[in-house]
């Protein structure tokens, strides 16, 4: 493992400095790392414990990957650019932020499949909803995170959805499951660091909604 990389296993350290890292080097990630990840995936909750969920790791499948990024591009093409050009910065955020936000996202969008590798969480059922959402993004989020503590970065993505089947046909994912998210993991070329968000009195209430909780 490279040593330059700053590793903790604060768990706050870990949540507050886990940015999209969208910028990855291409070398490999050693089969250890990527086993910590998924074991931590494996730990998360699922509703009633059914651990539906297949995690599909897209390494030397690069046909796979590129095949999945053609529609990860249409899809910033035709919805994600314009979007990024026309909105105003989230909370938290500003114009020059975002514009680097923006810049990252291209990035990624155009790099996705030179991600040495894929981690596809995918649920069983064809019925996406709040249940199967929360069966498999708790799990997602829990490769994140280990991802992050080990120094290596990713990024929830989703956007290929967009054209989930066209995408879950390409990667072989047979009829009967889905894919829910796709984490592209690598080295990262940044730094890990804090994170843009809004204030957090603006989003809590205490007791009624729209009441400030005093002292947060
Ligand atoms: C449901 C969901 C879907 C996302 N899909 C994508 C995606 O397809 N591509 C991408 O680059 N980022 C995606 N993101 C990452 C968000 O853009 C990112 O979390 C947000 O910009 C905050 O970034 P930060 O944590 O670095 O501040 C997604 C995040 C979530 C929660």
């Amino acid at each position: 493992m490279p040593h330059h990389v700053p590793l903790s296993t604060d768990v706050f350290d870990v949540m507050h400095t886990m940015r999209a890292m969208r910028r990855l080097k291409p070398d490999p990630v050693p089969d250890e790392l990527v086993f910590k990840i998924l074991a931590a995936g494996q730990a998360a909750a699922s509703g009633g414990n059914t651990q539906r969920w297949r995690f599909l790791v897209l390494k030397d499948a690069v046909a796979k990957k590129k095949a999945v990024q053609a529609y990860y591009k249409r899809l910033y093409d035709e919805v994600l650019g314009p979007r990024y050009a026309t909105s105003a910065p989230p909370p938290g955020s500003n114009p020059a932020a975002y514009a680097r936000q923006h810049d990252a996202v291209k990035y990624l969008t155009d790099h996705y499949h030179e991600a040495p590798v894929w981690i596809v969480a995918c649920l069983e059922g064809d019925n996406p909803n709040y249940t199967a959402g929360s069966s498999i993004y708790p799990a997602v989020q829990n490769m994140l995170l280990a991802a992050r503590a080990l120094g290596l970065g990713s990024t929830l993505t989703t956007r290929h959805t967009g054209y989930g089947k066209e995408c879950d046909e390409a990667m072989g994912i047979p009829a009967g499951y889905k894919s829910y998210a796709i984490l592209p993991i690598g080295w990262p070329m940044g730094n890990f660091g804090p994170l843009g968000r809004g204030s957090l009195s603006d989003v809590v209430y205490l007791d009624d909604w729209g009441k400030p909780y005093p002292g947060i």
